[in-house]
């Protein structure tokens, strides 16, 4: 009896030594982090503060700008908060954070923005910062969701247009080596939309600020993206004028186009894998014989035809590839409803023509032309020789939704078209440091009827390279295994819970249904 009740002693004993040594461990991390503010002492930064958050506790964001819509966010992992203002210009100023987990993996990441803001990006910072990596994001250079920030402030515009996600690199490997005692082995990009332009920007102009970058739904040909966007309200007129379409006739127009294109790819189950096949005719769908319910008028099928064409200047040049064939729902909610689209009327009006009472509902070609001619801040983003990111052994892993219904996919199609001639490369040659995956059924940036759930933000079906197309580019940088397809995982919007895996095929080769199985397993489809 006693000599089993000391042996229980020292079990307990070892228990709580062993409890107290992991105690002790993340102590010391926690008193790391909030003794690293005095040990910060880099040209331009001011640090604010340094703060130990344990996995599951609440970050309080409710002092930040309020349109970017995030009162807090909930840690995934122990980590160092560090927030930090530098200095770019005389003029300018970005808010920096730097989100340190305890549980590093010798990785640094940058996540980056969206729209036409002025949002830190906290969701995507806690999702990588729990897988590993060191990462920082960066407001962009303002605050908000809105442009008004841009006018008369070109350095505002630099800043948005790439010195902030630059700057933020710059200090964030700084800061990583500081604090770990060591530099990274690795550095990472993951964003998507206006976050995938910086991150092609980055690969354009700063060929060595990242060994792999994950883009996606790139604003591209940015000042060109502006004018088509813009250029919709024009189209459609107000909610009410002959020429607008409604939400529930775009539903309409979108059964049609299931239609007409559906099986093309060999399978009728609402998804377009290769919306390049679909040569979509609206004339079904124009009102006979009186009646006038689910059909469009003469007016109306026009607005159709111009919306899902290219957009091309007076001389016939392209201005933006056509709103590919299947996303007419959600670009009917977002960019067709009948108002101008915020983010255009931002960019001319702040940015580019200076006049914050300009009306969007006069955009025409002279100011397209302007726009061209200005390219404020260098924002365009799409220059095709991306030769001094391959030489420095950069990899590039651009994704698109394929029902994207605010940024086309047609136009990412577009940008690899004018890499393979700028460099003269075949896409064999090419595959060596950028592969570029149509995500069939993914709106934009995530979302969709399709198996969208590719791991690029939070609610990732899974962390295994095969799994996650994060984890596949960090397999691509570091064992030199690159990615032939990004499996992409149909999960329920509210219980993640995953109906089926479809594996999304690198361009030009696309994905047709060959059976024998359903349509929901994988291996009944082949990339050709
Ligand atoms: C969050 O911070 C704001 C000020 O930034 C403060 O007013 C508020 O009380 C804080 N909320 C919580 C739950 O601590
Ligand atoms: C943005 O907001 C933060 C507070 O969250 C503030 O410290 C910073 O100065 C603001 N930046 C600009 C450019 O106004
Ligand atoms: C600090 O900011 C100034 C502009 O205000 C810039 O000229 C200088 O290069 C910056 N220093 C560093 C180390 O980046
Ligand atoms: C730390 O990360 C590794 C690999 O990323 C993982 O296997 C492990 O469970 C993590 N540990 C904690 C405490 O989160
Ligand atoms: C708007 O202001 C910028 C400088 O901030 C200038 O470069 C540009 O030419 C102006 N645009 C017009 C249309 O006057």
């Amino acid at each position: 009896m006693a000599s089993l009740l000391s042996l229980l002693t020292v079990r307990v004993c070892i228990a709580l030594l062993a409890l107290t040594h992991a105690v002790v461990a993340q102590g010391d991390f926690a008193t790391q982090c909030s003794s690293f503010i005095n040990q910060v002492d880099i040209e331009n930064v001011t640090v604010y503060t340094t703060q130990y958050v344990g996995a599951g506790s609440t970050v309080n964001l409710s002092g930040g700008d309020s349109s970017c819509g995030q009162s807090s966010q909930v840690a995934s992992a122990n980590l160092c908060r560090i927030t930090m203002e530098v200095a770019t210009s005389p003029n300018s100023r970005i808010s920096l954070e730097a989100w340190f987990p305890q549980n590093y993996t010798d990785r640094f990441l940058s996540t980056g923005n969206g729209g036409i803001g002025g949002c830190i990006q906290y969701t995507d910072m806690d999702y990588t910062s729990s897988l590993g990596f060191a990462t920082v994001g960066a407001n962009n250079g303002h605050n908000g969701t809105g442009g008004a920030a841009f006018l008369n402030h070109p350095d505002v515009i630099i800043d948005f247009a790439w010195r902030s996600l630059h700057t933020g690199v710059v200090i964030g490997k700084q800061l990583t080596e500081l604090f770990y005692g060591a530099p990274h082995t690795a550095s990472y990009y993951l964003g998507c939309s206006t976050g995938g332009r910086q991150g092609w920007k980055m690969a354009q102009d700063f060929p060595d600020d990242f060994d792999g970058v994950v883009a996606g739904a790139p604003a591209i040909a940015w000042n060109s993206l502006q004018y088509w966007s813009g250029n919709f309200y024009t189209v459609t007129g107000a909610s009410g004028s002959p020429t607008f379409v409604s939400t529930s006739q775009w539903q309409t127009v979108h059964q049609e186009v299931l239609n007409q294109c559906d099986a093309l790819d060999g399978a009728t189950d609402s998804i377009l894998e290769n919306p390049d096949l679909c040569d979509f005719d609206v004339t079904p769908l124009i009102c006979s014989g009186g009646s006038t319910a689910n059909c469009l008028t003469a007016t109306q099928a026009e607005t159709v035809r111009t919306l899902l064409s290219p957009l091309y200047d007076e001389n016939g040049e392209l201005i933006y590839p056509r709103m590919q064939p299947g996303a007419e729902v959600l670009a009917s909610y977002v960019m067709w409803n009948g108002q101008p689209f915020a983010f255009s009327t931002d960019w001319f009006r702040y940015a580019v023509l200076n006049d914050s009472s300009w009306n969007p509902a006069t955009l025409d070609l002279a100011d397209y032309a302007t726009v061209m001619a200005q390219n404020p801040g260098g924002i365009e983003t799409f220059n095709g020789d991306i030769s001094a990111f391959a030489s420095a052994g950069g990899k590039m892993l651009h994704y698109h939704g394929l029902a994207d219904g605010l940024i086309s996919s047609d136009n990412s199609k577009r940008y690899y078209a004018l890499v393979q001639e700028t460099m003269g490369m075949e896409p064999a040659e090419l595959d060596d440091f950028y592969r570029f995956f149509g995500i069939s059924g993914m709106g934009h940036c995530s979302g969709g009827d399709g198996a969208a759930n590719i791991g690029n933000g939070a609610g990732a079906a899974g962390t295994s390279p095969d799994e996650n197309v994060l984890m596949s580019m960090v397999r691509w940088v570091e064992e030199g295994v690159a990615p032939e397809v990004v499996r992409g995982a149909k999960s329920d919007m509210y219980s993640g819970q995953v109906s089926y895996w479809r594996a999304h095929c690198k361009w030009p080769l696309t994905n047709t249904y060959v059976g024998p199985g359903a349509v929901e397993d994988e291996s009944a489809w082949e990339c050709t």
